[in-house]
């Protein structure tokens, strides 16, 4: 039997992924002050120890008012720096690489944690040393009635946050973290800025299709220029709206090419979040971006990242021998069993599953409780 496609490696600039199975980026909205803790190291460190070839560290903001709440991580000062650096040494420990999504949440900040309701925050809500801050927008448009109303950028403040994004990038490289990704996805700044729904400016920074994806070349091209060469750059974007006159998948072809002019080795392909309606859309269906991610790749002729709703290793095989993207990304599952790409393995290349799949120290013990099992016919 030949070794399935989600278990071929995959080059990428001067990295190599040893399979097509990614972490896709999740937060944990679990940090204080923006400084992962045992949590963050703890979460990501079983994904590398699982299997996966990339483990990517969840929105990671460019400064703290790019949070959406006051537990996500950040990428500002030293100490975050620092901390990171020992979550990216593991991950490579394991044979992961490691990688990181930067960002921005614009309008989308200042709420509560999820698990405690999501909303936005407000005098009367906020917890103890967690009050609300000032969102920004490309215009003074909130998400939905309720949220907060941003305060629209200056052309300065814009070309200040690029410099945020740079100086992010910086320090992902300084912290060990191989793959760097932008997240201009999901309804937060970038996207914000990408949409004509959001953006209503009528300066250099909106208008039409050149002036709505000025922040975000920019900011790619300021971003591309102090990431090394030999290193890969993914931007996430949500490759559709979904909604009527808003950001099309048409659109996102055109983006990505130009994404690919300037130095961009992968489209990571989700969709959705610019407002609460487009957030659900299609959401409950098995594989519902992976077309995305084929027309990017066969539109654009750039490699692709399919995420959303991929729980079947069957099913992720076949997205990589089909080529209709060339890395899976999965999320909830991953959650559910950090051993995906472990038991995906064994699902799809039974004979050749070999302690390689497993880390030293608990791989030649695995092996034999698989042999104990088998002789009793256990999975
Ligand atoms: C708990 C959680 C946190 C998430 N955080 C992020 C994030 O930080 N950045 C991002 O781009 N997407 C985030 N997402 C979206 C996931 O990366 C993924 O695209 C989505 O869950 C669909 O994939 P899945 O069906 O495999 O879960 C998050 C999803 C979950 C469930």
């Amino acid at each position: 039997m030949t070794t399935p496609a989600l278990f071929t490696p995959l080059t990428l600039r001067g990295v190599t992924l040893k399979n097509r199975i990614a972490v896709s980026p999740m937060c944990q909205y679990s940090a204080t002050d923006g400084v992962p803790n045992d949590w963050h190291f703890v979460h990501l460190g079983r994904f590398a120890i699982g299997g996966a070839g990339l483990v990517m560290v969840e929105a990671t903001a460019v400064e703290a008012e790019g949070r959406i709440t006051h537990g996500d991580l950040g990428l500002w000062n030293d100490e975050q720096q620092g901390r990171l650096a020992r979550i990216a040494a593991f991950l490579k420990s394991q044979g992961a690489v490691p990688a990181i999504q930067i960002g921005h949440a614009g309008r989308k900040a200042s709420t509560h944690r999820p698990f405690e309701g999501g909303h936005p925050i407000t005098t009367e809500n906020a917890r103890p040393g967690e009050s609300a801050w000032q969102t920004v927008a490309p215009s003074a448009i909130p998400f939905a009635d309720g949220y907060h109303t941003p305060r629209a950028l200056t052309v300065e403040e814009i070309h200040g946050l690029t410099a945020k994004f740079v100086d992010s990038a910086k320090r992902a490289l300084a912290a060990g973290f191989e793959v760097l990704e932008i997240h201009g996805a999901h309804g937060y700044l970038l996207t914000e800025f990408l949409s004509p729904i959001s953006n209503h400016r009528s300066d250099q920074y909106g208008g039409d299709f050149q002036g709505r994806t000025r922040f975000l070349l920019e900011t790619v091209e300021a971003v591309r220029a102090v990431w090394p060469d030999d290193k890969p750059l993914f931007v996430r974007l949500s490759t559709v709206d979904g909604t009527p006159g808003g950001w099309s998948l048409e659109d996102s072809v055109v983006l990505a090419g130009e994404l690919k002019a300037r130095g961009v080795d992968v489209i990571d392909s989700s969709s959705g979040g610019l407002t609460p309606s487009m957030e659900t859309a299609n959401r409950p269906a098995p594989l519902y971006q992976t077309p995305y991610a084929e027309a990017v790749r066969r539109d654009a002729g750039i490699a692709t990242m399919a995420v959303g709703l991929i729980t079947q290793p069957q099913e992720a095989e076949a997205i990589i021998a089909d080529g209709q993207a060339d890395i899976v990304a999965l999320g909830r599952a991953m959650l559910e069993n950090p051993n995906w790409a472990q038991d995906a393995k064994a699902a799809l290349d039974p004979e050749h599953i070999g302690d390689d799949a497993w880390p030293l120290a608990t791989g030649y013990a695995v092996k034999s409780l698989k042999g104990f099992k088998a002789k009793r016919g256990l999975a």
